[in-house]
């Protein structure tokens, strides 16, 4: 069973949405080293997945892929070898259409017809020792008599069946919901996508592209689209379970493009989201208040929290929402987002996170202060900012219930 391989979110770093079709092995070794040196490797972020542009826009005679010889000068088997030395996992990016949305090769049949390269190219991903796929859906072209979502299970499909047959345990990250999502409430065909992917990989992204950065205006705000994809992942938990995760897009936090109480936010939601933590900037520049955040080990201890269940919306009013997430051992994770631009005290009542009657040790995960609370959770929450405790049930207990989905 695939789950086995990704057990807790996938955690780790993608160089796209900071530096799109620019990305270089010097970019990708330095951000590596800059996980190491900066004890986020140690912490979890292991995975350095190189995205859309890496190869040379041709396979090669033999029908293998082949990375740019300029932008990748040592290849990617060195690459591979060089993460591997420094504890690190391999990713890389494909599409499952005939070319990726950058334009390369893809792994799937062309337009028209003819052969997919999914073995193939599973095959040079196990030589080169990649650990994790990310697999595209841009240009999955729709054979006569079938519907869209059967050409793209076609293609997932395969793709995990070659990822099997590799002979290597690579952990397969899918786009295809994504492809299917229209809005936060999504249409039928969505769910419908999100039913089979958890058969064929272990993490999907199930929407749109979270902002990418624009160095000509590094400080265009990125928030509304860490809100947007936000807004749709909370929706779908009941799709999360240990080995199977919704992905709702990169962690930008520290990156330019959101204030330092936006950045909390974006760690904090994920974290409630049991999300893939895949930052994509550049992690030599982090801002000090998302170095801190990305690294707080109570946030990751939510993440990557054993029970696997993604946080139910309790709330959503359009100026707070409440999340809960039941944790292993039985212990709560609470959430507050504070939408408005404007600091607010903001009350949650423990009945309404499934916890009536209790007296229960609040830990606040952002200054680490316990305290004893009976009825209610109050905080004063910044602009744009989420409050967030991890609740630990003591007496009156035994009647905690459910929540969210
Ligand atoms: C799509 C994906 C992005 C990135 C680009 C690459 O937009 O959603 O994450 O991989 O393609 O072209």
């Amino acid at each position: 069973d695939g789950r086995a391989l990704a057990v807790t979110p996938p955690m780790g770093w993608n160089d796209w949405a900071h530096y799109q079709c620019g990305v270089t092995e010097q970019i990708v070794t330095a951000n590596a080293d800059a996980l190491v040196s900066s004890g986020l490797a140690a912490k979890g972020y292991d995975t350095v997945t190189v995205d859309d542009c890496w190869m040379t826009k041709a396979r090669d005679t033999s029908g293998a892929l082949v990375a740019d010889p300029v932008k990748f000068p040592h290849g990617m088997a060195w690459l591979g070898s060089y993460l591997h030395a420094r504890g690190l996992k391999f990713g890389i990016y494909e599409d499952a259409g005939s070319s990726t949305c950058g334009g390369y090769p893809g792994s799937g049949r062309p337009q028209g017809g003819g052969a997919d390269h999914f073995a193939k190219d599973a095959a040079s991903y196990a030589a080169w020792g990649v650990d994790y796929l990310k697999l595209d859906g841009c240009n999955v072209y729709t054979a006569a008599g079938q519907t869209q979502e059967q050409a793209y299970r076609q293609a997932y499909d395969a793709q995990a069946a070659a990822l099997r047959a590799s002979g290597r345990d690579i952990v397969f990250s899918e786009s295809a919901p994504a492809y299917f999502q229209s809005g936060e409430w999504g249409n039928p065909t969505w769910f419908d996508v999100l039913s089979w992917t958890g058969s064929d990989g272990q993490l999907w992204r199930e929407g749109w592209d979270v902002a990418t950065y624009d160095p000509a205006q590094p400080n265009a705000s990125r928030w509304s689209s860490v809100l947007s994809n936000y807004g749709y992942d909370r929706w779908i938990g009941r799709y999360a379970s240990p080995g199977n995760w919704n992905d709702p897009d990169f962690l930008i936090a520290g990156a330019g493009g959101l204030t330092d109480d936006e950045s909390r936010s974006q760690v904090a939601l994920w974290s409630m989201l049991a999300a893939p933590m895949i930052l994509s900037s550049d992690v030599a520049a982090l801002t000090p208040a998302a170095a801190s955040a990305l690294g707080d080990r109570d946030l990751i201890a939510v993440d990557q929290d054993a029970l696997g269940r993604q946080a139910g919306v309790v709330s959503a009013n359009g100026s707070t929402d409440v999340l809960a997430r039941p944790l292993a051992g039985g212990d709560r994770a609470v959430a507050v987002l504070n939408r408005t631009s404007a600091a607010r005290s903001i009350t949650t009542a423990l009945a309404d996170v499934g916890l009536p009657g209790c007296t229960v040790t609040a830990r606040d995960l952002w200054s680490g202060s316990t305290s004893s609370v009976s009825s209610a959770l109050t905080a004063t929450v910044p602009a744009h900012g989420t409050a967030i405790w991890r609740l630990t049930p003591g007496a009156g207990c035994a009647a905690a219930v459910p929540t969210g989905q």
